[in-house]
C-alpha cells in the first residue's frame, strides 16, 4: 500500500523571457545586486494568449502523453495555484474542460501560496494510500503566472511556469507517505480579493521561510540521528525557489542551527541543492510549480531508489518537507525535453517590449 507516488511529468514553461540584467538596467538598479545579490537570471512571462490555464493545460498533455493510463483511469484532478481565474470556480474545471475531464472525477483547486502545488500532491498520494481512489489515479497540477507591481522589489524574482504530475504507480518517484510540516499564521505575503498584485513583507518572509526550513529539517534530522545522517541519505535536496539566494540563505541557517560551519553548509549547498536550481534560473519563481520544477530536474538521469528532498514552502505560512525515492523511469528523464523545447522556442524580449507587456 505504500507504492505510491509519481507515474509522469509534463512541465511548461511560457513563450516569453527577460534577462534580469535586462530589468536592472530598465529600473536604474545595479544588474550584480538582482544576478548576484538574489542569485536570478531570467523570469519567463506569457505571451499573448497565454494564461494560467493554458500553461496548466500543456504541462498536463505533455506528462498525459508518455503515460501509460488514459483519461478514464483519472479519478482525480487537483490544481495548486494562486493564480486563481474566479474565487468560486475552480482552476480545475478550466483544465478539465480543455482536456475532456469529466464523469467520476474530484475535481478541485488547493489555494496555499506555493504551498498549494505541494499540498494537491499531498493529497493525491494519501488519497491512493487511503484505498479510496480503487486503484485510479490522480492529475496534479501546479501552476503560476508570478506578477509583482512594476518597481516592486519583488520585480526580479517574477516568473512563470506548470508542472503536472500523474500520481499513481510509482515508475518516475516513490512518494514516501511521511513528511514534515510545520505552520504558523502570518503576513509575510499576501494579495487580498481585487487586488492584482501581491503586498509582501519581504524581509518577514525571508524570516517566514527560515524558521520554516529549520523546522521541517530539524524535525527530519531528530528521527534519523541528527541533520548529518539525515542528509547524507539524500542525493539532492530541492527547495521552493524564490530566488536561488533565499535557498542558499535557507540551507546556510538550517545548517548554523545544527552546529555546522560555513565551509560544511557551503559545500552540501553546491553539491546538492544548487544543481536542482537549473531550470528554476531560467523560469523565475513560478510560485506553486517553483519546487516541483526543481524537483522535475533533480529526478531526471537520477538512477533507480536514489532518495531526494522536497521542501515546500507557501506565506501565510505553511511548509513540508518530502522525501522521494527515483523509480526506474527517472533515469531516462523523458521530461527533460519539455525544458529544452519550451526554451529553444521561446523570445527574450528587451525593456520596451516589457514596458509594452505591463502597460
Ligand atoms: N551587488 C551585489 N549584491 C547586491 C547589490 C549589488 N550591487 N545590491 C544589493 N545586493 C544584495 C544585498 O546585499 C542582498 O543580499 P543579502 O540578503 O545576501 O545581504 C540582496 O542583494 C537583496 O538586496 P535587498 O536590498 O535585500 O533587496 P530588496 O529589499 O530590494 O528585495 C526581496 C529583496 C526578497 C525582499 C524582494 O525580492 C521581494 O520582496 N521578493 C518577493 C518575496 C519573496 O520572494 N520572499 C521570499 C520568501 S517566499
Amino acid at each position: 500500500m505504500t507504492n505510491t507516488g509519481i507515474a509522469s511529468i509534463g512541465l511548461h514553461l511560457p513563450t516569453l523571457a527577460m534577462r534580469v540584467d535586462e530589468l536592472a538596467t530598465l529600473r536604474g538598479a545595479d544588474p550584480d545586486k538582482y544576478t548576484i545579490g538574489l542569485g536570478c537570471r531570467e523570469i519567463a512571462l506569457c505571451g499573448d494568449g497565454e494564461d494560467v490555464v493554458s500553461l496548466a493545460v500543456e504541462a498536463a498533455k505533455r506528462a498525459l502523453s508518455r503515460w501509460d493510463g488514459d483519461l478514464q483511469d483519472i479519478g482525480m484532478i487537483a490544481v495548486g495555484t494562486e493564480t486563481a481565474k474566479d474565487m468560486s470556480r475552480p482552476l480545475s474545471a478550466w483544465v478539465a474542460g480543455e482536456l475532456g475531464i469529466s464523469g467520476q472525477v474530484r475535481s478541485y483547486e488547493v489555494k496555499h501560496a506555493c504551498y498549494g502545488g505541494t499540498l494537491a500532491l499531498r493529497q493525491a498520494v494519501e488519497w491512493r494510500l487511503s484505498g479510496a481512489a480503487r486503484g485510479k489515479a490522480a492529475l496534479v497540477i501546479a501552476a503560476d503566472v508570478a506578477l509583482y507591481a512594476p518597481r516592486d522589489p519583488g520585480e526580479p524574482t517574477q516568473g512563470a511556469g506548470a508542472v503536472a504530475l500523474i500520481v499513481g504507480e510509482p515508475t518516475v518517484a516513490r512518494v514516501d507517505p511521511v513528511s514534515y510540516a510545520w505552520s504558523e499564521p502570518a503576513f509575510d505575503f499576501w494579495r487580498p480579493v481585487g487586488q492584482a498584485f501581491p503586498s509582501v513583507e519581504g524581509p518577514l518572509s525571508l524570516d517566514c521561510y527560515m524558521r520554516a526550513a529549520e523546522s521541517c529539517f530539524g524535525a527530519f534530522a531528530e528521527e534519523h540521528g541528527g541533520l548529518e545522517a539525515a542528509l547524507n541519505d539524500l542525493e539532492s535536496v530541492c527547495f521552493h525557489v524564490p530566488f536561488p539566494k533565499m535557498v542558499k540563505k535557507a540551507v546556510r541557517h538550517v545548517a548554523e542551527r545544527s552546529g555546522w560551519d560555513a565551509e560544511k553548509a557551503a559545500e552540501f549547498y553546491e553539491q546538492k541543492v544548487d544543481p536542482t536550481m537549473r531550470w528554476n534560473r531560467v523560469s523565475g519563481n513560478a510560485y506553486t510549480a517553483s519546487l516541483w520544477i526543481s524537483v522535475a530536474s533533480a529526478l531526471a538521469g537520477r538512477p533507480i531508489g536514489k532518495r531526494i528532498g522536497a521542501f515546500s514552502y507557501g506565506s501565510g505560512f505553511g511548509a513540508e518537507l518530502l522525501l522521494l525515492d527515483a523509480g526506474p523511469e527517472a533515469a531516462t528523464g523523458a521530461w527533460a525535453a519539455d525544458v529544452d523545447v519550451d526554451l529553444s522556442a521561446r523570445q527574450l524580449i528587451d525593456s520596451s517590449a516589457y514596458n509594452e507587456l505591463r502597460a
